[in-house]
């Protein structure tokens, strides 16, 4: 039996997407990217959204025979709308991942998880052997933490600790991140809290530092990850 107007049917992404041209081409070439039997893991935000609307049409165009592991609740739902086959990490490991990120420096470190999304997205890219980073100009910073702060996700009794932590590793500004559309902070799909940190400097051991402290879950940090940039 089928659903009658779901709300699926009618999902649209929850904000502007900024650059959605730029964002189109890049998808066209992850689109491309997509063989026949591939597992794929699947990052979230906006210009994931945007590449699995590229996948979709190639897939039902060529009949393509592919499972995605999304990293998020949305881009699941969006998969599912687009009739996108789904698996997880308990069936299958990803032959590829694909991602955005908040910021980019020459190093190639990132910063991720302004949609809240960066443990599983972590998951994903830690289980790939390739992984391709979808950014426009905007995202690209000569100094990690610039623009945005370091998300760090914390198992909620572990709040106020991982705040000092944070504070002794330099942290100069500490915020819980707090929901729109629902009073108080925000939850992440594994029922913990974010807080955003953040930093004048970021050196290269920051991200182990980070994971160190007990009740953090996991940070936006990627650094030294074997990722290729692919830029709008
Ligand atoms: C989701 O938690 C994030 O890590 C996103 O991958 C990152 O914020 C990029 O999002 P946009 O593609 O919307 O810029």
């Amino acid at each position: 039996m089928e659903w009658k107007d779901t709300i699926i049917e009618n999902l649209q992404w929850s904000d502007a997407i900024i650059n959605r041209e730029g964002k189109e081409r890049v998808a066209a070439e992850i689109a491309a990217k997509m063989k026949d039997g591939d597992v794929i893991g699947m990052g979230s935000g906006s210009t994931v959204y945007v590449a699995a609307l590229a996948m979709a049409e190639r897939i039902k165009k060529e009949k393509l025979n592919v499972q995605v592991i999304p990293a998020s609740m949305e881009l699941s739902m969006t998969c599912t709308q687009l009739g996108i086959p789904q698996t997880t990490l308990w069936e299958k490991k990803p032959d590829w991942t694909f991602d955005g990120a908040d910021e980019v420096d020459p190093e190639m470190s990132l910063i991720k998880g302004r949609g809240g999304a960066m443990f599983k997205e972590k998951l994903l890219i830690a289980n790939s052997k390739e992984t391709y980073i979808i950014v426009d100009q905007s995202k690209f910073v000569d100094r990690l933490g610039s623009k945005f702060p370091v998300p760090v996700e914390v198992f909620p009794n572990a709040l106020l600790y991982v705040e000092e932590r944070l504070r002794m590793l330099g942290a100069t500004k500490v915020i819980l991140r707090m929901a729109k559309g629902k009073d108080g902070p925000i939850f992440t799909e594994n029922g913990n809290f974010v807080l955003d940190a953040w930093f004048d400097s970021i050196h290269s051991s920051m991200e182990k530092e980070i994971k160190k402290i007990t009740g953090v879950i996991e940070s936006g940090l990627f650094i030294g990850y074997n990722i290729k940039i692919l830029s709008i």
